[in-house]
């Protein structure tokens, strides 16, 4: 009823001549739940239907009279033309941009994939020493300071007088100066790691003013910095924040004007002295995938891009499966190296069952899996059955990296201990710089700050060290653990913000937490699970960096209040 009568006013507004701007926001104003939204594409729709300009001018305005930063335009305009405003693509338009409708439920589709090997190989740890891998994410560096995250003092800085200049070596309220990215990656020369994953997010909090040729220099000099400074491979991938407009790695048969290639041929040229010449290759034919194999070890990577549409954006699942297969048939062991968790609330339903399906297929394959977005120290524990989770059921882990940008905790990053022979993660160990220590800006000192061998061995008993670890085992006992004890919860909400910036988390939030922790595949999370984001509105945008959410949040938190 609402939505027929919504859909009505906004022709009627329009044929009437009235002043589009208003019409939206007063659309806005009635989008509290889904049928709210879908009412409110028509608007936006008619809008995008007029050209870019049009449209990027009106939400130009919109901002304006909210008071609020500009929007990525065109991309939504072309997204909002394409679509039906009432189909199953605008729920999910709702769902990740203004997250007022439920996810639909997921699209049935079978990933075609070979039959499994009649004898799936043992993997059997003889007890070697581990050896080290260093992991860190989400740097934000940003060297060219003349935007408003960087909010440092500088000498191009001009605007309005600054009155707490931030210090040299950053700011909870900033994303990471030049000086902490070389402070980190000085520390991570230090652990001896025989090579480092580097799960993207060059570009952070300044979305709203990244053009190509920046991003492109961004990620020149970020691909130089890691390489001027550590003398060990890197694995990298690309972040959702890595292009320009935020987010946009269109499908190969869509739109070319949106098309990526400079990304993925700066990121080829920069990382080919790391994966080298045929994995760059691959990386830019395949929207940012690759595989490698790690010279020495029998162990390959492949690296995931999420950010796409169904069934399969540019055949980057078909990639997974076919290196996965091809791992499989050489006897090798497999890690899949990735910007976004599968299992979180804005990985779309549908591509993360496909990619659940895959992961299953070859969870003999695959010894651990590896991302960063989130910006918080957590995991994801996968399992082959949803419907009955447990010890016997749980086959994947997943480690996500906590950022080296300090707005949402201390600066981190991890170093894991393999054990050699079956290429799983044995320990974890994260390494901090305390921004509030008192020699911080003149001296930042990385410590670790905990081994999760060690803190959750405590609490529910640590494997032995010849064992393989089973990290998923290990992981759910923790859950268990943290489920029945608060304080050893509480202790896990400090930890995940490395201490800093810790965002209280009651009863309710306990809850959804665990529940997001046993959910690999996205369609079994809690909604709501909203650590850091409470309090505003409903920004679980955070990471992912489209301004709409926020945008939206904040009216929303406007008529609220
Ligand atoms: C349209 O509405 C907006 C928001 O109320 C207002 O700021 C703007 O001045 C209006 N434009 C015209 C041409 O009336
Ligand atoms: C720094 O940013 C400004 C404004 O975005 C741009 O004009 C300038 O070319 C950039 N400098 C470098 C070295 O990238
Ligand atoms: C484009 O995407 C399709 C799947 O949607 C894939 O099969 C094809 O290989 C892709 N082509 C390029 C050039 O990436
Ligand atoms: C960081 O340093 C401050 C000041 O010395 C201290 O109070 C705090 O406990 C430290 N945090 C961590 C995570 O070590
Ligand atoms: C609960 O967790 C705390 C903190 O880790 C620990 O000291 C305590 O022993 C745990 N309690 C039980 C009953 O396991």
């Amino acid at each position: 009823m609402l939505f027929r009568s919504l859909l009505v006013a906004s022709f009627v507004a329009f044929a009437l001549g009235q002043n589009i701007t208003q019409v939206i926001l007063d659309a806005l104003e009635s989008a509290l739940d889904c049928t709210g939204c879908h009412a409110l594409l028509i608007p936006l729709q008619t809008l995008a239907h007029l050209g870019n300009d049009d449209f990027v001018s009106v939400i130009t305005s919109i901002c304006t009279t909210l008071g609020l930063e500009d929007a990525d335009g065109p991309i939504l305009a072309h997204s909002l033309r394409d679509m039906s405003a009432t189909g199953a693509t605008a729920t999910k338009f709702c769902t990740a941009v203004f997250g007022l409708c439920d996810p639909p439920a997921v699209n049935a589709f079978t990933v075609p994939l070979a039959a499994p090997p009649a004898t799936p190989k043992v993997w059997k740890s003889t007890g070697r020493t581990p050896f080290q891998v260093a992991h860190f994410s989400d740097v934000g560096a940003e060297a060219n300071c003349s935007k408003s995250i960087c909010c440092r003092n500088y000498a191009d800085e001009a605007g309005d007088p600054i009155t707490q200049p931030a210090g040299p070596f950053g700011e909870f309220t900033c994303d990471a100066p030049p000086a902490l990215a070389a402070s980190m990656l000085t520390a991570i020369g230090g652990v001896r790691a025989q090579f480092a994953l580097f799960t993207g997010d060059v570009e952070e909090g300044d979305v709203w003013l990244t053009t190509e040729d920046e991003v492109t220099t961004d990620l020149v000099d970020w691909n130089s910095q890691m390489a001027a400074a550590l003398n060990i491979p890197v694995f990298p991938v690309i972040g959702n924040h890595d292009t320009s407009p935020v987010n946009s790695f269109p499908r190969n048969t869509t739109d070319t004007t949106f098309a990526v290639p400079w990304v993925f041929n700066t990121q080829g040229a920069g990382w080919q002295q790391w994966i080298g010449a045929a994995a760059a290759a691959q990386e830019e034919s395949n929207s940012g995938s690759y595989a490698v194999v790690v010279p020495g070890q029998n162990l390959r990577f492949w690296l995931y891009d999420s950010d796409a549409l169904q069934p399969d954006p540019n055949g980057i699942l078909a990639f997974l499966a076919a290196q996965l297969q091809i791992a499989e048939t050489a006897g090798d062991r497999a890690w899949i190296i990735g910007h976004m968790p599968l299992g979180k609330s804005d990985a779309l339903h549908d591509q993360s069952n496909y990619y659940n399906q895959i992961i299953q297929r070859y969870s003999n394959t695959i010894a651990a899996q590896f991302f960063g977005h989130s910006h918080k120290d957590e995991f994801e524990i996968g399992y082959s059955d949803y419907t009955h989770q447990s010890a016997a059921t749980a086959n994947q882990f997943a480690w996500i990296c906590p950022s080296l940008t300090p707005t949402s905790g201390n600066p981190a990053f991890k170093v894991y201990d393999i054990d050699p022979d079956t290429f799983e993660v044995m320990d974890m160990h994260v390494h901090i710089a305390n921004l509030t220590a008192p020699t911080f800006q003149t001296n930042p000192v990385w410590e670790v700050y905990y081994s999760a061998r060690d803190t959750y061995g405590a609490l529910v008993g640590a494997p032995t060290a010849t064992q393989v670890t089973q990290c998923q085992r290990f992981g759910i006992s923790v859950t268990e653990a943290f489920a029945s004890n608060t304080t050893a919860f509480q202790e896990y909400n400090t930890r995940i913000s490395r201490g800093g910036m810790v965002a209280a988390c009651d009863a309710a939030c306990q809850t959804t937490a665990i529940c997001d922790m046993r959910a690999l595949r996205s369609e079994n999370n809690c909604p709501g699970f909203q650590f850091q984001e409470a309090g505003l509105g409903r920004g679980r945008d955070e990471c992912s960096g489209s301004l709409f959410g926020p945008l939206f949040s904040q009216l929303l938190g406007a008529k609220l209040t």
